[in-house]
Parts: C-alpha cells; sequence; structure tokens
C-alpha cells in the first residue's frame, strides 16, 4: 500500500496503460480520478464515456475508491475542470499520470496539417494543460503552507527518445513531453512536486498492430513480458512518497526491465576561441564526431 490515501489522476485511464495504472494505484492504496475521452485509436469517433466507467467500477468492486472524468485533457477548460473533480471528491490532489494520447501515423512527406496538429495536441497540449493546473494547485497549497509531496509523471515513448519512422508528429510530440518534463522539473520543484516521465513498451490497442509478432500472448504459466500491467509499478513508485528525491529522469520501461534513459549531455568540445572559417570546421568536427558517442538507430530504420 505503498499510495495509501493518496489522490491520484491518470489521464487516458479507461485503456491500455492508463487503465493498468488506475488499478495498481487503486491497489496501493490510492483514490483515483479516472479520465477517459472513449475516443477511437486515431483520436476520432464519438467520445463515450464507457471505459473510464467501467475501470471505476473495477476499482469499486475491489474495495477502492475512484470517479470518472469525461474531460478532454487538449482543452484549458478540460484540464482545469480535472483538477478540481479531484480536488472536490476527494479533497486533495497529490500525483497527476499523463498518459493521455492518440497515433496519426504516415511519413512525413505525406503527413497532412491536420494528422500533425491532432497528434502534437493531444500528447503535448494534453500533458502541458492538466500539468499547468495541478501545478496551480499545488503552488496555492505551497503558498498556504501546506507544503505538497506532489508527483507528475509524464509519458514520453522510445519514439521521442530514439525517433520512429513513420512517426514523425508522434515522435516530435513525445520528445517535446521530455523537454517540458525537465522544465517542470526544475520551476515545479520549490512547490514539493517532482516531475519524471516513463517511455513504456506494451501490447495496447496502439501497439497490437506494430508489434504483432513480437507481442503474440504466451502461454498460461509464461510472463506475459507485453502486457500493460509491467509498467505500472514503476509509475506507482514514482508516484508515491518513496520516490521524492527522483525528478527530471526517463525511465524506459517493458516487461520485467526498468532501464533509465541518459538524454542529451555535452560530448566532446573544442574552442577556438574564435571565429571558424568555414573550410577548417570540416576538420574540426569530424575529429569531434570520431570522439563522441554513436547515436542508437532510429525505430524502424
Ligand atoms: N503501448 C505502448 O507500447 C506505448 C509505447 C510508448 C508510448 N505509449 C504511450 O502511452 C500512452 C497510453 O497509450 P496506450 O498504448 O495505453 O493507448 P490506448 O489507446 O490503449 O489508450 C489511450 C487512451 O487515451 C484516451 N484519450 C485519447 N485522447 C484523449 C483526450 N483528449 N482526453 C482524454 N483521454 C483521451 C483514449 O480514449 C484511450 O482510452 C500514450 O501516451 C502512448 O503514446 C504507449
Amino acid at each position: 500500500m505503498i499510495c495509501k490515501d493518496r489522490v491520484v489522476i491518470v489521464t487516458g485511464a479507461g485503456r491500455g496503460l492508463g487503465r493498468a495504472h488506475a488499478l495498481e494505484f487503486a491497489r496501493q492504496g490510492a483514490k483515483v480520478v479516472v479520465n477517459d475521452l472513449g475516443v477511437s485509436r486515431d483520436g476520432s469517433g464519438d467520445q463515450t464515456e464507457g471505459p473510464a466507467a467501467e475501470v471505476v467500477a473495477e476499482i469499486r468492486a475491489m474495495g477502492g475508491e475512484a470517479v470518472a472524468s469525461p474531460h478532454d485533457i487538449a482543452t484549458d477548460d478540460g484540464a482545469k475542470a480535472l483538477v478540481q473533480l479531484a480536488v472536490e471528491t476527494f479533497g486533495r490532489l497529490d500525483v497527476l499520470v499523463n498518459n493521455a494520447g492518440f497515433l496519426r501515423d504516415r511519413m512525413l512527406i505525406n503527413l497532412g496539417e491536420d494528422e500533425w496538429d491532432a497528434v502534437m495536441r493531444v500528447h503535448l497540449k494534453g500533458h502541458f494543460l492538466p500539468l499547468k493546473h495541478a501545478g496551480q494547485y499545488w503552488r496555492a497549497e505551497s503558498k498556504a503552507g501546506r507544503q505538497p509531496d506532489a508527483r507528475i509523471i509524464n509519458t514520453s515513448s522510445g519514439a521521442g527518445l530514439l525517433g520512429s519512422v513513420g512517426q514523425g508528429n508522434y515522435s516530435a510530440a513525445k520528445a517535446g513531453i521530455v523537454g517540458l518534463t525537465l522544465v517542470a522539473s526544475a520551476e515545479l520543484g520549490r512547490y514539493g512536486v517532482t516531475v519524471n516521465a516513463i517511455a513504456p513498451a506494451a501490447r495496447t490497442r496502439m501497439t497490437e498492430e506494430v508489434f504483432a509478432a513480437t507481442m503474440a500472448k504466451p502461454g498460461e504459466d509464461e510472463f506475459d513480458a507485453m502486457a500493460p500491467e509491467n509498467v505500472s509499478p514503476t509509475v506507482v513508485w514514482l508516484g508515491s512518497p518513496l520516490a521524492a528525491d527522483v525528478t527530471g529522469r526517463v525511465f524506459e520501461l517493458e516487461g520485467g526491465k526498468i532501464t533509465v534513459m541518459e538524454g542529451f549531455r555535452h560530448g566532446p568540445t573544442v574552442d577556438k576561441g574564435e571565429r571558424w572559417d568555414p573550410a577548417d570546421v570540416d576538420t574540426a568536427v569530424r575529429d569531434l564526431l570520431a570522439k563522441s558517442a554513436t547515436p542508437e538507430p532510429v525505430y524502424g530504420a
């Protein structure tokens, strides 16, 4: 019960990874706001409260406390109402898990402006707005003398960290989420808020086509490495009081594996102390590249 009585929002918690996080938070004693618009895999289609309501029913059936949120997290009103719902229902907010999103995959030269905008909106704006409103709540708490022990867990992706062919919009949004995580970690620390990101891999409707071969379900007694439930224990730990000193980090989570991702850092440098002649840059940069680590390949390249 490492999250006993903590109040947790999970966005996009009606299905897949978000659902698994919500259920594990509830098992660990948290009260959960289950947010989901109930949209299709590409974000289109009628919105329905069905998936969020089902997860709420599952949590209540196990003796836990939960409430459904039908808010669109990529709108200012929706994100604000989501945070208000947590505070009005359970009296406080301790953890925000930004997870909701969808895909519109296409090679860059075929990618439409609407497909770019929709994916940037749901992932990048859909992380920023709940983060902003939760942050405002925690700042007010801190100023009122009730220093929070609060957490934000963002959802990036291997696509955002290494790149993924056919997912230029998604990779850009997920890389943006890493930048957002670093800045939020630095800005919100003074209010008692840690901010970390995960890059998960699991079998959900988002990935079942892409990874069909590698994600096949194993036999009954074998470890199902691609089950979404494998990602949740680290998310719940990040949301718990135990992880108070961990912030600004990115963790890749898949099966039984937990990996700390090491991002950009200054590599080999040369300083001439004056402006370079463009022709001399060739030798200088080749020398630096020879001394630097080779980037990991882009997924699907
Ligand atoms: N499954 C993977 O292997 C994988 C890998 C890397 C990153 N991710 C990320 O993990 C997160 C969860 O993905 P998943 O695989 O569980 O997908 P999923 O499609 O099963 O779940 C996403 C949920 O988000 C909801 N949603 C979409 N737009 C919303 C909005 N505007 N407001 C509220 N809810 C909304 C959907 O209704 C859906 O239930 C996503 O951010 C995804 O990009 C997943």
